[in-house]
Parts: structure tokens; sequence; C-alpha cells
């Protein structure tokens, strides 16, 4: 484990020590659920019914013990269900998540009409939505079009753990009461009710056994994906016994390949899909929560004993998920779909959307742990133009602080942290600093005194502030779930506050789940106390969302509101898309790693959080220079693209493995930076239209089957399709191309092939599989600068795929690129490109943008063009019309115009004759 030194910590753990993490068997509310759920049975009270505002409440009683639950179903617009089960009466109120629904959801009216006895049917208004809610054993099945798509507790598996009097307080009769409850209390100490050991750990319970649980079945679903952040394949598999998906924010250094432990962030959400719907299970708890998955596929049975002509019935498919928290109430959002499309919206419409980040951080980043000193980070910068390789943001890690006090610099390295920046500034690139949530307990670092003056500091159960040890030594952490400590510390980014800050200097956080070294699975023990009086156990994985919330709010007000901010968050939960970008941690220098990197990239991407990657290169260990090339080609078409590396591995800037080398990444890197204006119009899709900018191909192809189960390739957008390398000395991949009436087209050769098949590509070191789809428009810059900010005036390309109907359509999107006036003053550019019969239409596809662009668009290519055109004129608004020279490959199908000068902004066509 980490090497705690008496002041600070400096070198982290060697590699993932499973006996430091806990698995199914050493959870005791997953232990309790599997022994007792089997014996307790639920009826609803549907004679108890009331329809309170557009709200429909019953009451469900726990056959053994009487305990009274109230369940509450609500329509929501959008065609969103939302089930919450509660204590009708707790000895106290239960945690229920705040800060995470955007808003409060508007309700729609549900019309009870009553079903055969012991049943109720609830229709929307427009009736094609049902829930059928039978009494005994309480059951709802949720009905659409007549098609039953889910039950919930089917299979009995509804499990709540009412509030108890701790065992000291009760009265002789309670006592008498609660042993017939807890059934076999013989084995008190193995459920784990009022106290719970884990290796040296002991965690006291204050409420006892508060635990909940509810299972779900999906009828004719196979397939099923989400409930990030597993280091795991993008479809979800079965889990056998005692091997649930655990949802449980930790630091997980060189987390192990292929597991269901939890790694630093949590998304309780589920997507599963079939063939004609697609549906999301959103399960809205912030403390532990595992979840198990088992799927049956169809079957296909002959009756033969029927007669001569045997009868055949089929069995279609189900998969049975089980949501088990260990505490909290049940509160589930069913989002019905029915298409990928509409989940994703029912879903932001929840929990928000991708913040539109800014132009700069779609570039690439350079960091390391660490930077040594200021004439380091000039060093690496001037790197990177010696090279001529284009980046945007350099990195300081821990290292960069007065000894881990975050907000603060290293005197002697960093003597100058304006100075810096304004170096930076004049190379229009900028700066990211990290901050942890652990404050260095330290009377005179102002931080902390201030903190701990105000009571901002989670506690312990004892009611002292909460201390334990992270890379400064001795810490306390930041509570982040308090509103005032939130507004506080975004105060801190405040340029006056902030010493050294200057407004090209972005943040990220790390840490967050909250990792403390010596804590129990390395965090914060359970028991340990937030506002409100709410122990830690409640809420443990909406932490690092709040930590990242508060500091993009900070960013914000240190602009004056004007300003977008860019915040990484290492740990993140449900709707985390609203405050930034995340990454999926301490990885390894391995192919294997770089090959997860795919699914876990997907997985993040289809829960919301668009903004997403991985440490290219991996950040732990050393790659060699092929490993390098092929993660900075993967990671060039992911939405974060950031080298990182752990302090005690070789220095790998892009140039330090000989000019080979340095070229391959240099135009891995190009062509990132060549992509940007698709990128961005794909950031701001996911902003206003919750669309993925990086998608499974399930999402583009949902009515294709062999689409379902693929990770080993991806869209960006709509348009491009990429299969990145992922193995060592490849000389051929197989790349599937779906639908065989589409065609695509190889984004280097041109080459082109129909879709429906998978076809052997031959690969070099320096190629990347990338196709583009028939029928897609993809804007580009023709010019690359040495960062965004060198480009704001370079020209655009258009590459025209033509479909094999001969059209192609794309968009593109621009504004300042920093601001939020594309929000507040529509100051922004929404243009539109439609190829058809022969004519290339440039129009606009949102009249309220003003943003006005002197970008011209120089370069147009058609890909897929079978024959040479005898002229080829462009068509201005005014009505002129010019000749334009143009070059036609006969091999390549391919016509290219150059020396174009068509502004971006106005309206014009291509006449192809
Ligand atoms: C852990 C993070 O995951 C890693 O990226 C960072 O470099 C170290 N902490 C040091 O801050």
């Amino acid at each position: 484990m980490e090497a705690a030194g008496e002041e600070e910590i400096s070198v982290e753990e060697e590699a993932v020590d499973k006996n430091v993490f806990k698995n199914c068997s050493k959870i005791a509310f997953y232990r309790r659920q599997k022994q007792l759920s089997k014996n307790s049975t639920y009826r609803a009270l549907l004679d108890s019914v009331t329809t309170v505002k557009d709200s429909t409440r019953f009451q469900i009683i726990n056959e053994a013990t009487k305990v009274p639950l109230l369940a509450e179903i609500n329509g929501i617009e959008r065609n969103i269900f939302r089930l919450k089960i509660n204590e009708e009466t707790p000895l106290k109120p239960r945690y229920e998540v705040p800060d995470v629904l955007i808003s409060k959801p508007k309700t729609v009216r549900l019309i009870s009409c009553s079903g055969d006895k012991g049943s109720l049917i609830l229709e929307d208004g427009k009736g094609d939505l049902k829930c059928h809610i039978t009494e005994n054993p309480f059951k709802i099945d949720l009905v659409s079009e007549k098609e039953v798509v889910m039950s919930i507790n089917s299979q009995g598996k509804l499990f709540f753990e009412h509030l108890q009097i701790p065992p000291k307080q009760r009265t002789t009769k309670e006592n008498e009461e609660s042993a017939s409850i807890n059934t076999s209390q013989e084995n008190q100490e193995d459920l784990g009710l009022w106290e719970e050991k884990f290796g040296s750990f002991v965690d006291v319970k204050a409420n006892g056994p508060t635990s909940i649980g509810l299972d779900f079945s999906l009828h004719g679903f196979e397939h099923l994906y989400g409930i990030p952040q597993h280091a795991e394949s993008h479809q979800l598999k079965n889990t056998g016994d005692g091997d649930a998906y655990r949802l449980y924010n930790l630091d997980v250094y060189g987390y192990k390949i292929h597991d269901k432990m939890g790694i630093y962030g949590s998304v309780p959400y589920l997507l599963a899909h079939k063939l004609g719907r697609t549906i999301g299970i959103f399960w809205l708890n912030a403390s532990e929560t595992l979840v198990e998955i088992n799927t049956q596929p169809s079957v296909e049975y002959t009756w033969t004993q029927v007669g001569p002509a045997a009868a055949k019935q089929k069995v279609i498919s189900q998969t049975d998920v089980c949501w088990i928290s260990e505490s909290g109430i049940i509160d589930v959002f069913l989002l019905t779909g029915p298409t990928p499309s509409d989940v994703f919206k029912q879903y932001s419409y929840l929990t928000g959307t991708q913040a539109m980040p800014p132009l700069f951080s779609l570039g690439y980043h350079q960091c390391r742990w660490n930077y040594e000193d200021e004439q380091d980070v000039k060093a690496v910068d001037a790197g990177f133009d010696e090279h001529d390789i284009p980046y945007d943001v350099i990195w300081l890690d821990i290292e960069h602080t007065e000894g881990k006090r975050y907000f603060t610099w290293d005197k002697k390295r960093f003597a100058n942290p304006k100075r810096m920046q304004e170096l930076l500034r004049s190379k229009k690139r900028k700066l990211v600093v990290i901050s942890d949530p652990h404050i260095k307990i330290d009377p005179d670092y102002s931080v902390y005194t201030k903190a701990k003056e105000q009571g901002f500091f989670v506690r312990n159960r004892e009611g002292s502030d909460f201390e334990g040890v992270c890379w400064p030594g001795l810490s306390s952490y930041l509570d982040f779930t308090n509103s005032k400590v939130r507004e506080w510390y975004s105060g801190l980014f405040a340029f006056p506050v902030y010493q050294g800050s200057t407004d090209i200097l972005f943040i990220w956080n790390d840490m967050n789940e909250p990792s403390v070294f010596r804590g129990p699975e390395l965090t914060l023990q359970k028991n340990a106390i937030h506002h409100g009086n709410w122990e830690h156990r409640e809420l443990h994985n909406i932490y690092g969302f709040y930590q990242q919330m508060a500091t993009a709010e900070g960013l914000i007000q240190r602009s004056k509101g004007k300003e977008r901010p860019f915040v990484l968050s290492r740990s993140f939960f449900a709707g985390s898309q609203k405050y930034g970008a995340v990454w999926t941690g301490d990885n390894t220098a391995e192919w294997s790693y770089l090959k997860i990197s795919i699914p876990m990239l997907l997985t993040l991407s289809i829960t919301g959080i668009s903004f997403c990657g991985a440490d290219v290169g991996g950040f732990i260990g050393n790659p060699d220079a092929e490993l390098l090339v092929r993660w900075y080609q993967a990671g060039a078409y992911q939405p974060f693209f950031r080298g990182h590396a752990n302090m005690n591995t070789k220095r790998r800037e892009p140039w330090l493995f000989g000019e080979e080398y340095t070229k391959l990444i240099r135009e891995a890197i190009r062509e990132r930076y060549t992509l940007l204006p698709y990128l961005y119009s794909l950031f701001y899709h996911a902003h206003v239209a919750s669309e993925p900018v990086m998608r499974p191909l399930w999402i583009e192809f949902p009515d294709e089957l062999e689409t379902f189960g693929v990770e080993d390739e991806y869209m960006l957008g709509s348009a491009l399709l990429v299969h990145p390398v992922t193995e060592p000395k490849t000389t051929m991949v197989d790349v599937f191309l779906p639908r065989s009436n589409e065609i695509w087209y190889h984004s280097k050769t041109f080459a082109h092939w129909k879709g429906g098949c998978t076809v052997k590509i031959p690969v070099a070191l320096d190629t990347i599989p990338v196709f583009q789809r028939g029928g897609s428009v993809v804007p580009i810059k023709t010019t690359i600068g040495k960062s965004t900010g060198w480009m704001t005036n370079s020209s655009f390309g258009l590459r025209v795929a033509v479909s094999t109907e001969g059209s192609a359509v794309g968009e593109l999107y621009l504004d300042d690129g920093h601001s939020f006036q594309y929000l507040h003053q529509n100051q922004f550019l929404h243009r539109k490109f439609s190829f058809c019969s022969s004519v290339l239409i440039n129009s606009c596809a949102d009249e309220r943008g003003r943003y006005l662009s002197k970008c011209v668009v120089e370069q147009i290519l058609f890909l897929g063009l079978k024959k040479k055109p005898s002229s080829v004129t462009t068509h201005s608004s005014d009505g002129k019309d010019q000749p334009v020279a143009f070059m036609y490959c006969d091999k390549t199908s391919t016509l290219n115009l150059e020396k174009l000068s068509l502004n971006i902004g106005c309206d014009w066509e291509v006449h192809i004759k």
C-alpha cells in the first residue's frame, strides 16, 4: 500500500490489492438480501389507493413484519414513469438524493382504470403506456401497446429494511417484536445489522440495517449496457453468484480489467436494447449499490406429443435485473424509449445534458505527474513547437503546490506562476492544475483554517472533524454536500483569492471518491457525518459529483458568468456531465488497457457523460513506442484526449522515441485538430440534443442485431466509424461495416465497401482505421495551428461521402469557443450541408444564430462520385455563378475542389455537371 510518511505521501500503491477491497461476499447488506429476500413477500393494498396531485399512492405491506411501505407512481413528461417506495412512517427521514434532477420533473396525470379484482391499471393520457399493478404478491407490469415491456418485483426481490430503534434503546416489548422481524438473529454478526467488520475496520451503524432492493424483468431483452464505472465489456454480463456489478466509488490504482468491482465513479443507470425498443432504468440512489443481471436467451421448444405436425413454441428471452442498495429509498425512473435517442432525451430531461466544452478542451492535453518546474513547463511547451505538434493544454499535478496545499504554488519550482501562464497565453495555450478534496491539516494554511472555523469539514461519528491520510499527510475533507461549503469553495477560484491564477488556468479534481489512504477500502468510513447529519453511507457515490459542481461553478463565477469552465473529475455520478469531463483513472501501459478503454468510454458515453477519455499511453508503467503510437491514434478519436503518466515512469513526451514515432504521433494529433469542427459540432449536439459523441454501433444501427455486441469499434457521431488498433504488430484488422444498403469509405485511401459485412483492412503503423459513412458530410479544418487558438480563422474543408442514393448531409456548429454568448446572445452559427442531385447546398440550420465568421470553405472533397464531371460551378446567394477548377480521380472516384473561398456562414451552392 501507500508509503505513508509522517508528513507527506508521495508514492501510490504498487498494484491493486484485492484484499484492500471487498468482494460481494464481504458486503453485509448483499448477504442479507440474498439470505432473507426469499422469505419476504409484499402485498399491495389497492383499497388504499389515493391520487394526490398527479401521483398515485398506495400501501405495500411486508407479510412478515407488517411494516407498511408507501408506493408512489408518477407519470412524467416524455414517457417516463417514476416509482418511489419508502417507509410510510419511518422513525426518521430516509435519505433522498438531492441535486441530481435538474428540476422537478413535470408529471402527467395517469388515469386509473380498474383491472381484474386485485389489480389496478394506470394509463397515461395517450393510452399507449400502462402500469398494471397486481395486489398479491405485489407486482407491476409496464405495458406498451399490449406488449409487457418490463415487470417489477415479479421475482419477489423487493426488500426494504425499515428503520429500527437501536437494540440498546429498546424496551423489552420492542425487543421481542424486532426478534421476530430479523428472523434468524443467531447470525446477527454475519448479517452486519448494527456493526460490520472488514479487516481491521469496524463500521458501527447508528441506524442499523437500512438496505433496499428491487427486481426488474425485461421481456425480450438480452442486451444491457450502462452502470459505469467498471473495467468491463460494454455489454453487461450475467452476474453469477456473488459477482454483482458494484457501484461504489473507489480509488483503485491499476484496477484489474474484466472485473465488476466499483472504481472511481458511479452512474446507477442502465439501458436495455432489443430490435424495435430501447429502455432505461435510472435508480436514483447514492449509497453503495450492487446490480445483478441474469439473461435467459430465447428458446424454441418443439412439442412432438401433439401429433404428427410438431408444434413449435417460442419462449422469448428475458433479462432479470436486481438493484440492491445499502440505504436510502427506492426511487426509480423507467425510461420507455422506444428509440435509443428517445432514451437519451428522457435521461437528460432528468439529469441534464453534457456541458458545452470550451473549444480548447477538445484539443490535445499534455499531462504528467509531474512537470517539475516552470523551466520544465517551458521546455515541454517549446518541444511541441519544435516538433510541430499542436497541443492546447499543459497540466500540473500535485507537486506544483506548496506541500500539497491546493490553491498554493511551490515557491521554488513555480516562483512566478503568472509569468508561466503569460508565456502559455502568448502561445494561445492553457494550464490545468489539480485541486483535490482533502485539505492539509495545518494551522498556517488559510484554506484549512477557514474551512475549520466554519465547520466545513466532514465529521466523524464522535462529532469532531474527520482526519484521514492523503497526499499531504493528515488531512480533513471538505463536505461538498453542504451548499455553503460549495459556495465558499467556488469562491476560492476567484482571481484575487487564488493567488497566481489567471483566466487561462482551469481545474482538475482528483482523489474525490474520496480517496483516504488508511480508510476502509481506501475511502471515507461510512459512518462519517455530513451536513444535515447524514451518514457518509447515504451519499458516498455523489461526493465527487459535488466537488466538480462547486469547481465548475467557481470557474464560471470568477469570469462573472461569462466563460465556460473546464473541470476534469475522477469521480462522478449521474448528472456529472453538466460540470465537465471525466477520465478512467489509473490505467496501465498495456495493450489490454488500451483495448478496454473503448468499452469503458462507450459505457460512460451512453450514460450521459460524453466528455470522457482514458490516459493516453497508460498511467502506470512504460509503454513501448508502438503502444504509445497506437494509444495516440485511438485517443485522437475519443472525446477527451490527454496524455498522462505516473511520476515513476520514464518521460514520454511525443518526441522522445525517435523521429519515426514522433512523426506518427504528430500525425495522430494533427488528425485530431483536423477533425475539431466535426467534434465540436458533435459536442453541441450532445449539449442540446443529448446525443453521445462517441457511440456504440447499436445506437446508430439499432435494427442490426450484429451491432449489439460490438465494442472494438464505434461511431464518432453518425458519420465516422473508428476501429482503433489495440494489438501489437497488427498488419490486418477485421472491421465490421454495418447495413447492407449503406456504403463506407476509408478515410485515407477512399476505398469503399458496401456495408453489412466484415472487411479485412491492411494496417501499417501509420494507419488509423477510420471509415466515413456514405451519406455524410464531415466539416474539417484544412490548416492546423499550434493550438485551437491559432486556428480560429483558418479555413474549413468538407468531406462529402456520397450515399448509395447519391446524397449526403452534415452540419457545422461554430461559436467563439469559450463564452456563454452562444446561449445568451445567440452568438453562434449553425450550418447545414446537403448534397443531392449533384448540388451541394450550404444553408442555415438555425435562424437564431448571429455569429459572424470570416472563415471560408477552401476545399471540398467528394467521395464516391462515379463519373468525371464536365464542369463544377459555385452559386452564391447574390446570384453569381463561378466556374471552379477541379480534380477528378477515376481510380478512387473522388472529386476534389481546392482554393475555394466560400464563406462558411453564407448560403451557397456547388453544382456538379
Ligand atoms: C491519482 C490520479 O488518478 C493520477 O492521474 C494523478 O496523477 C495522481 N493521483 C497524483 O495526483
